[in-house]
């Protein structure tokens, strides 16, 4: 297995979840691709809703927070509600707050139409912006029939019927997601080149190319 150290964190607290089984091929993928990685079930863990207080203290918010601050690298899987990440997704990003730092985040998402296509990009500015965190520019959109749940009962046509439990395009697309995440965690891991770049004192050493 290599060093890097992949979560990934299926969001969806349905029974019947299909971003569950996304969750499932990626790790799929990422173990086949040697790749050490866990997968997380929030259906697994109660957790409280963040009230900014006791909350932080619960057994459950440190285990999920320790898994996230020794991951490189964290693929969410969340169900689009209300054109945006579900709120598991979030009361679970308010909670573990700061483990997330500088983490390289990429999310597979599954959604009930076209239109909610951008969905995620509330989720992804905030993990930017509060945590710094690296978002993988490509992400897995999936709609309900592009996943075939074991125990759905609303079949597909047999035009849009397929092998297995993922779409073939969404397969192709999850294999992209988790081959640019370990790309982009390579290259994260690397020793920063100006390690002392963040401070304003030591900033004025850095001295830029000469040319001649
Ligand atoms: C409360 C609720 C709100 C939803 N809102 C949206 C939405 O805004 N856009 C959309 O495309 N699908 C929406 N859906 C459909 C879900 O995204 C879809 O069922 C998806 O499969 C959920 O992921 P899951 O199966 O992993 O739980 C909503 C579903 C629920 C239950």
């Amino acid at each position: 297995m290599s060093s890097m150290n992949t979560l990934i964190i299926s969001c969806s607290l349905n029974p019947k979840s299909r971003s569950a089984l996304l969750a499932q091929h990626a790790h799929d993928i990422l173990t086949q691709l040697n790749i050490d990685n866990t997968i997380l079930d929030l259906r697994d863990f109660d957790l409280p809703l963040c009230d900014a207080s006791s909350a932080y203290t619960h057994p459950n918010v440190a285990k999920l927070a320790e898994h996230i601050n020794n991951a490189d690298a964290v693929l969410l899987a969340v169900p689009i509600y209300n054109y945006d990440a579900n709120a598991a997704a979030k009361n679970l990003i308010e909670l573990t707050g700061r483990a997330w730092t500088e983490k390289i985040v990429g999310f597979l998402c599954a959604a009930g139409g076209h239109g909610s296509y951008m969905s995620i990009m509330a989720m992804a500015n905030s993990l930017m912006l509060d945590f710094r965190c690296l978002i993988l520019p490509r992400f897995v959109y999936a709609l309900e029939n592009h996943v075939n749940h074991p125990e759905a009962t609303d079949q597909h046509d047999s035009e849009t019927a397929f092998e297995g439990f993922v779409h073939p395009n969404i397969d192709d697309r999850i294999r992209e997601l988790c081959n640019d995440l370990i790309r982009l965690t390579h290259g994260w891991a690397q020793p920063h080149p100006y390690p002392t770049a963040g401070t304003a004192a030591k900033r004025q050493n850095l001295q830029p190319p000469t040319t001649s």
